[in-house]
């Protein structure tokens, strides 16, 4: 099938009342884990990659982003369910630049260090080269806090200005609109409720689709309620990581099970192999997801 523009994914999202999950990957197998789970449930789905981590400095080896825009290309079009490809959250407007000519279709430029001068002409630049590309943007109004990973809070974040958030859209023309309601980064252990004041509030200034990041922190229960107030999609990416870390740890604390075969134990794809086994973990995890989040048979 061929790649789907996230506009079309977003806008029948909106109509029938359900949200597009973003399921970020980091390699092939947490790429066609979050595939094998769209087409299991039959979702239709935001594939990709982050670009703060493709363009982490301490990187010792430089990552090349044409080698993720291929790899994302070929696994969506041979799939058989609508996707759409984003190169999320990168720092720099050059990695952006280079998502573009790798195939993206859509960016996200994380900017939250930026002044609010510098975010504007950064995000209108971007737009404006965007869409003349056929490549959505997604942007950011406020900041998320993140978690330290202990209970605590490594940064604080900044809740989105209904006000602030409808005159940045109208100025830069972005696709659909990340907002700051409650939502955690890579909280992991517990879960937060989201602002549903602040939400239905900014719902009503802002004409795009809201985005809600930190999908892994969000209490489930309620997360199906935010479709009704303007979400049609949600970001989720440590709820893969720490399926995979979990079942390589399982594998790890089993005794004699690393002296096997290293065929059987990587490659060979059967029983023993550990990243099949990441991968049926991690599609897991994203079906279920696709279910709260109300995508599954929407394909
Ligand atoms: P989590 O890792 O908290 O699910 O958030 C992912 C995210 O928002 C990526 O943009």
């Amino acid at each position: 099938m061929a790649i789907v523009s996230m506009n079309s994914l977003l806008r029948q999202a909106q109509q029938h009342r359900y949200m597009v999950g973003y399921f970020e990957s980091w390699n092939l197998e947490s790429l066609l884990a979050v595939v094998d789970a769209a087409e299991h449930t039959r979702s239709p789905v935001i594939i990709g990659f982050n670009g703060g981590f493709l363009d982490n400095p301490e990187r010792s080896v430089k990552e090349n982003i044409y080698h993720y825009g291929a790899l994302g290309i070929t696994v969506a079009r041979e799939a058989g369910i609508p996707i759409c490809l984003l190169m999320n959250e990168a720092a720099h407007p050059s990695t952006l630049l280079r998502a573009i000519q790798a195939g993206f279709n859509a960016i996200m430029y994380a900017g939250s260090h930026d002044t609010p001068e510098e975010l504007l002409e950064t995000t209108r630049y971007l737009v404006r080269t965007a869409h003349a590309c056929s490549v959505a943007v997604e942007a950011e109004a406020g900041t998320l806090p993140w978690a330290d990973g202990h209970g605590g809070l490594a940064e604080n974040g900044r809740a989105t200005d209904p006000d602030e958030a409808s005159a940045f859209v109208k100025e830069t023309s972005v696709d659909a609109l990340a907002v700051s309601v409650g939502n955690v980064h890579v909280l992991e252990g517990s879960t937060v409720s989201l602002d549903w004041e602040l939400l239905a509030h900014i719902h009503r200034k802002v004409s795009v689709p809201l985005v809600l990041h930190g999908g892994t922190g969000i209490d489930r229960h309620a997360l199906r309620e935010a479709a009704g107030y303007g979400v049609a999609k949600v970001n989720v990416g440590t709820l893969l990581k720490r399926a995979c870390l979990d079942s390589w740890s399982e594998i790890f604390r089993t005794p004699g099970r690393l002296e096997d075969d290293p065929h059987a134990l990587l490659g060979g794809g059967g029983k023993q192999d550990m990243n099949r086994l990441a991968r049926e973990r991690m599609a897991e995890k994203v079906a279920n997801f696709m279910e709260d989040l109300g995508s599954t048979g929407k394909a």
